[in-house]
């Protein structure tokens, strides 16, 4: 939810039908709600609803549509637009939609995106802090979680897999594997990727708590939703050329990286710092290990 213009259907149209950011200027206002359901890993199917946000429809969502849009809500994304033309407005409906939420799925988890924040030209880390703090005291006891968000970098896939990752009902117990798998190959990281949209769904523990001998290697904090974007945008220019993307191998001097399909639904990337570790052996592990995560 969030008013219209804030970018919803942008968001959406990047992250799960795979279109580039350019493309988004073209999308027309969504009207009334729409649903889309998303295969995501196996059995798990998202649930997705973008409620278009002009105000005709906010009211109706408040109104007479309330059981219907608040009633076994997972998770609340709402979207601000950073630089917004009507922010008492904003707060208005937001605060009338938590009050909803609280009424009919009070056990929802509430993800607040401050986004289009390519357009801020000063301190976004300050601005976001502040924003931070205003979206706290809007919420009252509501427990929320924010971050700041464009279509034109990598902060919408931080956001976005953290969103997913609070619905997969076994992501602690793949986070467990993955360690285990990471170990076994002597990896400093191994990260499970969702197939389509490239999601982070679950990484192997820090590797300061797998192997203290790494912890001098310099991990970017923003690496896994830099891989994401990377990724995405290396399937559209596959697409483009009429081939598709199967795997990867990079071979570096400070590292070896390897991206390939794990199970029907999800992609793993190794990374490792030994250099004595060849890429044909890590191939194997994946390919071992198949059956065991599939
Ligand atoms: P409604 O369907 O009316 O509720 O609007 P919406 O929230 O779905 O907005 P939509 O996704 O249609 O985006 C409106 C405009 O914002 C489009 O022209 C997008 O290109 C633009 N936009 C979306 N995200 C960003 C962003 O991160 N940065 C910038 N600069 N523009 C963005």
């Amino acid at each position: 939810m969030g008013a219209s213009g804030s970018g919803k259907t942008s968001m959406r149209s990047l992250i799960f039908s795979n279109n580039p950011a350019s493309l988004t200027s073209r999308l027309g206002a969504t009207i009334d709600v729409e649903q889309n359901h998303v295969r995501f890993l196996g059995d798990l199917i998202l649930n997705l609803w973008d409620c278009g946000g002009q105000d005709a429809f906010m009211d109706s969502y408040l109104s007479t549509q309330r059981s219907t849009i608040f009633q076994h809500v997972g998770v609340l994304i709402y979207v601000f637009e950073v630089s917004t033309h009507d922010a008492v407005k904003d707060a208005a409906y937001y605060r009338d939609c938590l009050d909803a939420l609280q009424r009919y799925s009070p056990e929802a988890a509430v993800f607040l995106l401050v986004h289009k924040m390519d357009l801020v030209a000063g301190d976004r880390a300050a601005l976001l802090e502040r924003r931070t703090r205003e979206l706290q005291g809007e919420s009252g006891t509501v427990p929320i979680t924010v971050f700041g968000t464009s279509i034109h970098d990598e902060t919408l896939y931080k956001a976005w897999s953290r969103i997913v990752h609070t619905i997969i009902p076994n992501a602690a117990v793949l986070s467990k594997h993955l360690t285990t798998f990471a170990q076994a190959c002597s990896a400093t990281e191994a990260i499970l990727f969702e197939r389509t949209t490239f999601l982070v769904i679950a990484t192997s523990s820090p590797p300061d708590e797998a192997h203290p001998e790494q912890v001098n290697n310099d991990l970017s904090p923003t690496r896994y939703e830099r891989t994401s974007e990377l990724i995405k945008a290396l399937k559209h220019s596959c697409a483009r050329m009429r081939e598709e993307f199967h795997a990867l191998e990079m071979e570096l001097p400070e590292f070896t990286a390897v991206l390939d399909g794990m199970t029907r639904n999800t992609y793993i990337l190794l990374i490792v710092h030994d250099p004595t570790i060849e890429t044909a052996a890590l191939k194997i592990n994946i390919r071992l290990a198949r059956p065991k995560f599939e």
